[in-house]
């Protein structure tokens, strides 16, 4: 970890400068070893750098800049709109494929936030999502990876990135379960940036403890600079890999290695591509894919002009900006390269982000549980590299195939662990309709059993054309593949 400053002295002069004077003062109340370790971590950060985000992001709000003139953004329909398309698309596959068994795409996974909606005690995960199984994401993710070394005959490697908060329990989880069979070789786990969590009113950094700060994960942004930091970048060099599918650790029902997709991205020289779904209703909490001046923006939800959420187009009936991210991405591994350069200039902006944290008050040397809203935390979004690109391609798939995060508890959101089983069962039982196989429904029509299928056995229906299927499936069965 880089050191900014070598000196006490030097160090709380910094502090002092950027209305930090509470960490100075803290500083030399404490002796000792418990003073240097406070030191140790306070000399991690350029306070120089973390002044001017406060007075940016937490004393103001002004800082998120919509550019002007949205158009919505072009992309590629999930189903092709002719024969050109058609043959493109079949070309595409095959690039995507030929890419996957030459060994150039690698698998990256972000896990390194808090989970705080789910509420589970241990990292995101670990968390049981299958529906019969209770297979954890990792272990799902990882039946996947294996299905497509299988297939192409090569390795994908896998690199996971963490954060100081879960980093050794991922590890430990990955190493009890003998690494889902993968080789430990062609895994990678490292931590992203912390940063402080500032006081809402007044923009000082919260400490945790005496002697340590309140910190949380620089957002999934960040992961573009761990990316470098921990040498994984240098780790994909030197393996040859040239695009890096990107997946957040939430989402059950992605497809973490797509053919068509990586290939679509590499075919067009795409920098970095995205994949959207249609948006339920306008203002539905997905960013929105934007076009202003010939390039890419991810306009979230809350930020997006309601009029302009609203517009229909008069030609489909449908919205005009349709197009809704689900942070699914491929990025050329050079444009990673190119952007994390040099890491001080990465270019993202922050988000600011208003939460509760805990924290110690070093006036009345207490820790304190606040009930409300008391401090900003700051997150980089990694769909912020879209408007830094020369060329980027979005490609459309459907919410049923390949969406269904969990982020929320059962019976606290939308997006709950029952909600995303729930799309594993009805995604599975299509497939197997598409098969033949005959699946019990109940009066609304969802699927009256148990149904899970391994991503192990199968990514597209047409997969399970190599299985020995049941003729039907009745109520109440459970149904394993
Ligand atoms: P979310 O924004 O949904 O956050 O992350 P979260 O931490 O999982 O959940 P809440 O908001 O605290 O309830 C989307 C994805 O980005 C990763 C998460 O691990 C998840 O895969 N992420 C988020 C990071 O890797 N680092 C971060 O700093 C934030």
């Amino acid at each position: 970890m880089s050191t900014h400053y070598t000196s006490h002295e030097e160090l709380v002069r910094a502090l002092n400068r950027n209305g930090q004077e509470h960490l100075a003062q803290q500083l030399n109340e404490l002796g000792g070893s418990r003073r240097e370790e406070l030191f140790q971590q306070l000399v991690t950060y350029d306070w120089e750098r973390l002044g001017r985000l406060v007075q940016t992001y937490v004393l103001s709000e002004g800082a998120v800049k919509i550019p002007e003139e949205l158009q919505p953004a072009p992309y590629y329909p999930m189903t092709p709109a002719g024969p050109d398309q058609e043959t493109q698309y079949r070309a595409a596959w095959a690039k995507g494929a030929q890419l996957v068994l030459e060994g150039k795409v690698a698998l990256f996974t972000v896990a390194g936030g808090q989970g705080s909606r789910l509420g589970f005690e241990h990292p995101k995960g670990l968390f049981p999502a299958s529906p019969i199984r209770r297979l954890s994401l990792f272990g799902w993710f990882a039946e996947s990876l294996h299905h497509m070394q299988r297939r192409f005959r090569t390795v994908i490697p896998w690199y996971i990135m963490t954060s100081q908060t879960n980093h050794d329990a991922t590890v430990g989880f990955f190493e009890e379960n003998d690494y889902f069979g993968l080789d430990p070789q062609n895994l990678m786990f490292f931590s992203q940036a912390m940063l402080p969590a500032f006081d809402l009113e007044t923009g000082k950094a919260l400490l945790k403890s005496p002697t340590s700060l309140a910190l949380s994960p620089n957002g999934h942004g960040g992961s573009l600079t761990a990316i470098r930091e921990s040498g994984a970048l240098a780790d994909m060099s030197r393996r040859g890999i040239e695009h890096i599918s990107y997946i957040q650790v939430d989402n059950p029902l992605v497809r973490p290695i797509d053919p068509l997709f990586i290939g679509l991205h590499a075919l067009a020289d795409s920098e970095m591509s995205s994949k959207m779904l249609p948006k339920r209703e306008p203002m539905e909490k997905l960013g929105n894919f934007c076009m202003c001046a010939d390039k890419l923006w991810v306009i979230e939800y809350s930020d997006m002009p309601v009029a302009l959420a609203e517009e229909v187009d008069p030609g489909t009936g449908r919205l005009r900006f349709l197009a809704g991210s689900i942070a699914i991405h491929v990025l050329r591994v050079d444009f990673v390269e190119r952007l994390t350069a040099d890491p001080e200039q990465l270019g993202l902006p922050f988000h600011r982000a208003e939460k509760a944290v805990a924290y110690w008050d070093p006036a009345c040397g207490a820790a304190v549980s606040p009930s409300g809203k008391n401090a900003v935390k700051l997150e980089m979004f990694v769909f912020d590299a879209l408007p830094l690109c020369s060329r980027t391609v979005i490609l459309e798939t459907s919410r049923e195939e390949e969406f269904a995060p969990i982020k929320d508890a059962d019976g606290r959101g939308l997006d709950s662990p029952l909600v995303a089983r729930r799309a594993l069962i009805e995604r599975g039982a299509r497939w197997l309709e598409q098969n033949g196989v005959l699946v019990a429904r109940d009066a609304a029509g969802e699927v009256a059993g148990m149904i899970e299928i391994s991503p192990f056995v199968a990514i597209y229906p047409e997969d399970l054309q190599a299985y020995e299927l049941p003729a039907q499936i009745l109520e109440g069965d459970t149904f394993l593949l």
